[in-house]
């Protein structure tokens, strides 16, 4: 199967037009990637016209709309349409976001729906995350523990223990930040990334691990941890209001404490 990076700020050439059939009173227009690696032919932008009076809210709302009712080929991930899942992340208008909490009315203009940047795309607005979920699965992302479990409950921690987790537990893992990060698309192969890293400081920071140590062998790179350059595209673009730049931050400094 032949797969294609989609790069940044890339113009593609328009391709159908679907407009309503009927002028409504509030009619926008939404301008779509669409890839499909077996037709053999290049990736386009598709125009949707809807009806904001018939449709939902959100972004997402209308890639269902058109879906349903328009052009069933059109591809998208999605299923908690509430900011839960991270399935429905892609770029819109030029930011990476979760369309499901993306209101319509934040557009303005015609809507431009691409998929992650600098990623292989599947088809269509789905990107290909196996790389990315490849990079978290190496950071062991469970608890590592030297003792066992209490039998009869669970692991306890203290409400400071707890807080530390805060910014931290919430991440979602749509990888938005990732795929915003400058540093991730020139050296994606051996960089982490800021999602994979929140996500590695998330262990790091919880009372309860015993693997720090070794977490923190691992990331001691040129490369997994300090190809950072605290751009903060991550922590802007994340839609979920967390601070991956500051996690890494975070680990940079745990690095320089155990040598001091
Ligand atoms: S702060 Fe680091 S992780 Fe975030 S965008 Fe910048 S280089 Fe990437
Ligand atoms: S830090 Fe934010 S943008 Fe990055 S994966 Fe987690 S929820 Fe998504
Ligand atoms: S559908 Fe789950 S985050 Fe958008």
């Amino acid at each position: 199967m032949v797969q294609l990076r989609l790069p940044v700020n890339s113009r593609l050439k328009t391709g159908q037009n679907f407009p309503a059939p009927s002028q409504g009173p509030r009619m926008k227009l939404f301008h779509v990637y669409r890839y499909n690696p077996d037709s053999g032919e290049n990736p386009r932008l598709d125009t949707f016209e809807l009806n904001l009076d018939e449709c939902g809210p959100m972004v997402l709302d209308a890639l269902i709309k058109i879906k349903d009712e328009i052009d069933p080929t059109l591809t998208f991930r999605r299923s908690c349409r509430e900011g839960i899942c991270g399935s429905c992340a892609m770029n819109i208008e030029g930011t990476n976001t979760l369309a499901c909490i993306k209101p319509i009315e934040e557009c303005s203009g015609a809507v431009k729906i691409t998929p992650l940047p600098h990623l292989y795309v599947v088809k269509d607005l789905v990107a290909d995350l196996s790389f990315a979920y490849a990079q978290y699965q190496s950071i062991e992302p469970w608890i590592q523990s030297a003792t066992n479990p209490p039998p009869d409950r669970e692991r306890l921690q203290s409400h400071e223990e707890r807080e530390k987790l805060d910014g931290l537990w919430e991440c979602i893992l749509c990888f938005c930040c990732t795929t915003s990060c400058p540093s991730y698309w020139w050296s994606g192969d051996k960089y982490l990334g800021p999602a994979t890293l929140l996500q590695s400081y998330r262990w790091i920071a919880d009372s309860r691990d015993d693997a720090t140590g070794k977490r923190l062998d691992e990331l001691e790179d040129p490369f997994k941890l300090y190809r950072c350059h605290t751009i903060m595209n991550c922590t802007n673009t994340c839609p979920k209001g967390l601070n991956p730049a500051k996690a890494i931050g975070e680990i940079k400094k745990k690095m320089v404490e155990r040598v001091g």
